[in-house]
């Protein structure tokens, strides 16, 4: 049985990498493939899943593989795989277990899925990119790291909380890594048009941007044994879609910086036009000196961590 739908891949069958693989088939953005180590389980949550198609009365098969050669064809793969975190533990705590995994999952992406894009989600988000993208050898525009809509839809929660307005008319932007240094941008943060600078007082702004630094850390610290997934989810496939139906929307994602913001060989959150090739155009906002000094310490830390990568990973 085969129809010519794209093939989306998803390794890491976990929180997040299930609810991935749900909400594209939902949307009928292609056909699923779900990835684990773990015996029968991908199996079993990719048949149960099929099993709501004739009541949600969506076209997509899902199957589920404990075989990275499954992933052969695929025209997107979303790397969820590793260990998520837990409380107390940061996310650069994770590196080197999650490097490894990573390693291993973009080796056979290189074997079987050469054409696919990569939009990586596995923590350290930043290094984990960069990652990806040097052991792949793939060009730039197939290695995206999914940190920024994330965080972005983050802020937007917050805003619409604050003003008592609908979500729908909150337009956010957060740039940087996917850290305690991300840089949320009020004067881009927009309600219908209106700048949220507008809209409330510099203190509740800047608690806002606080919880939005903190957005991940305040959800561990809730579940007590894993962290985010469904906003985390959500997320994910605002980005698949965009490029399965070519939408080209702008959405801040975690990309090679070659000069853009006066950073070179950087990964860093910025908004992308996300379309058919992957990243199709990075757009340069106009910041003011504090915040080209905030992406500055944000650039300073991912740029720390990727050190710390190399040196771990002998490279
Ligand atoms: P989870 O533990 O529920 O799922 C991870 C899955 O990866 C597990 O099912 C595990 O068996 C699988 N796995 C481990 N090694 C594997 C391998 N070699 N091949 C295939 N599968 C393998 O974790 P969860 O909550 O789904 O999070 C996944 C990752 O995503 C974590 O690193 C987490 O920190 C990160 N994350 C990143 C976000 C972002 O904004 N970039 C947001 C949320 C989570
Ligand atoms: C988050 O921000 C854990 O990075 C993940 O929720």
């Amino acid at each position: 049985m085969s129809f010519n739908r794209p093939k989306l891949s998803v390794v890491g069958a976990g929180f997040v990498g299930a609810t991935v693989a749900q909400r594209m088939a939902d949307r009928e953005l292609g056909d699923v493939t779900m990835i684990d180590i773990v015996p029968d389980m991908p199996q079993g949550k990719a048949l149960d899943m099929f099993e709501s198609a004739p009541v949600e009365r969506f076209d997509a098969r899902i199957t589920g593989s404990n075989n990275l050669a499954d992933l052969k064809d695929s025209a997107v793969v979303v790397v969820t795989s590793g260990i998520a975190r837990k409380p107390g533990m940061s996310r650069d705590d994770l590196l080197k277990t999650n490097a490894g995994i990573v390693n291993g999952v973009i080796d056979a992406v290189k074997q079987h899925a050469p054409n696919a894009i990569l939009i990586m989600v596995t923590n350290p988000l930043d290094v984990m990119t960069y990652l990806a993208h040097k052991r792949s050898g793939f060009p730039k525009n197939r290695v995206i790291g999914m940190a920024g809509v994330l965080d972005s839809a983050r802020m937007a929660s917050f805003v619409a909380m604050e003003l008592n307005v609908s979500v729908k008319d909150v337009s956010p932007m957060v740039l940087g890594g996917h850290g305690d240094t991300m840089v949320p941008l009020p004067r881009y943060t927009t309600v219908s048009g209106i700048p949220i600078t507008d809209l409330m007082s510099p203190e509740r702004i800047d608690a806002i941007n606080k919880r939005t630094q903190n957005g991940g850390a305040e959800i561990v610290s809730l579940l007590k044994t894993g962290s985010a997934y469904y906003a985390p989810g959500s997320s994910v496939v605002a980005m698949v879609e965009s490029i399965v139906k070519d939408q080209r929307r702008i959405l801040p994602c975690c990309v090679l910086l070659e000069g853009e913001y006066g950073l070179k060989g950087s990964w860093q959150g910025v908004p992308c036009v996300l379309g058919k090739n992957g990243l199709e155009k990075i757009i340069e906002l106009k910041l003011n000196d504090s915040e080209k000094k905030q992406l500055g310490v944000s650039n300073d830390h991912v740029a720390k961590a990727i050190e710390e990568c190399k040196k771990v990973l002998g490279l």
